[in-house]
C-alpha cells in the first residue's frame, strides 16, 4: 500500500477517473462499471476497479483542492503505474457563452496556487497543460453525444471562498471556468510520463449567480461520466 491508498500493485487499472467526491466515485463504479472491487477506504477516499465495455478502469476519489488531488495523483502514478488520469468534476463558469450543464474540457489550467512557484521558482510561470490526444478524444466523444462542449483554459483556484479573484478580468482573457484541481493533476501527470485531462460539468455560472437544480445536475453528471469513460477506454 502507499501512504493514503490501501491497494496492492495491480489492484488499480492503468486508467483512473478522479471525481472529488467519494460518493461520486461510488456512484460511477456502481452505475457504470462491472465486476467492481473496492480497493480503498482509507479516509473514505473510495477507490474502485472494474470494467467498462470489457476494459479495466478505476475510479479514485481525489478530495477537494490541489493539496488533496496531489496526494492521490502522486501515489497513483508513482506506486501503481497509472498512465491516464481523468478528472471528472464540477466547475463554476465564467466564460462568455458557457452555461450550466455545458461541459468544459480544460486544455490548460491557470492557477493562483503556490505549488507552481514551489516547483519552478520565481522566474518561470509554468502553464499546466492537458494531454492533447485525451482532449481531442473527449471533445469528439462529447460532440457525437450532442453535449454542448467548450475547450480552453480554466483556473484551478486555491480557495473556493475569496474576495480577491477578478472573475470578469479572467473571463476577458478567455478563462472558461473555475475549479480547484486540474493544474496540479496536469503537472504531476506529465512529470511521471502519464497523461491527464479534466472533463468538467458546469454546476453554476459565477458571474450571474445561476446554478443547476439537483435533478438537472444528475443528467449532466451522467453525460460527463460517459464522456470520461469513453475517453478512458480510447
Ligand atoms: N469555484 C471553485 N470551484 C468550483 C466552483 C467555484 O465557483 N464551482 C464548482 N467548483
Amino acid at each position: 500500500m502507499s501512504t493514503h491508498i490501501d491497494a496492492k500493485p495491480g489492484d488499480i487499472a492503468e486508467v483512473v477517473l478522479m471525481p472529488g467526491d467519494p460518493l461520486r466515485a461510488k456512484f460511477i463504479a456502481e452505475n457504470f462499471l462491472e465486476d467492481i472491487v473496492l480497493y480503498n477506504t482509507v479516509r473514505n477516499a473510495f477507490g474502485y476497479t472494474g470494467t467498462y465495455k470489457g476494459k479495466r478502469v478505476s475510479v479514485q476519489a481525489s478530495g477537494m483542492g490541489i493539496p488533496s488531488i496531489s496526494i492521490y495523483a502522486n501515489e497513483l502514478v508513482k506506486f501503481y503505474g497509472v498512465k491516464k488520469l481523468i478528472r471528472v468534476g464540477t466547475i463554476g463558469a465564467i466564460g462568455k457563452d458557457v452555461k450550466v450543464r455545458d461541459v468544459i474540457i480544460a486544455d490548460s489550467a491557470s492557477t493562483d496556487s503556490s505549488f507552481i512557484h514551489n516547483i519552478f521558482g520565481r522566474s518561470i510561470y509554468y502553464a499546466p497543460t492537458a494531454d492533447f490526444e485525451m482532449v481531442y478524444d473527449a471533445y469528439q466523444i462529447a460532440k457525437n453525444m450532442g453535449v454542448k462542449t467548450h475547450v480552453g483554459n480554466i483556473l484551478s483556484a486555491d480557495r473556493f471562498y475569496n474576495d480577491e479573484i477578478d472573475n470578469e478580468m479572467l473571463s476577458e482573457y478567455g478563462v472558461l471556468g473555475i475549479e480547484m484541481e486540474a493544474a496540479a493533476l496536469y503537472t504531476i501527470a506529465v512529470k511521471h510520463d502519464a497523461k491527464a485531462v479534466a472533463i468538467c460539468t458546469v454546476s453554476d455560472e459565477i458571474l450571474n449567480g445561476v446554478s443547476t437544480s439537483s435533478k438537472e445536475r444528475e443528467q449532466s453528471f451522467k453525460d460527463m461520466m460517459i464522456i470520461s469513460l469513453e475517453t478512458a477506454i480510447k
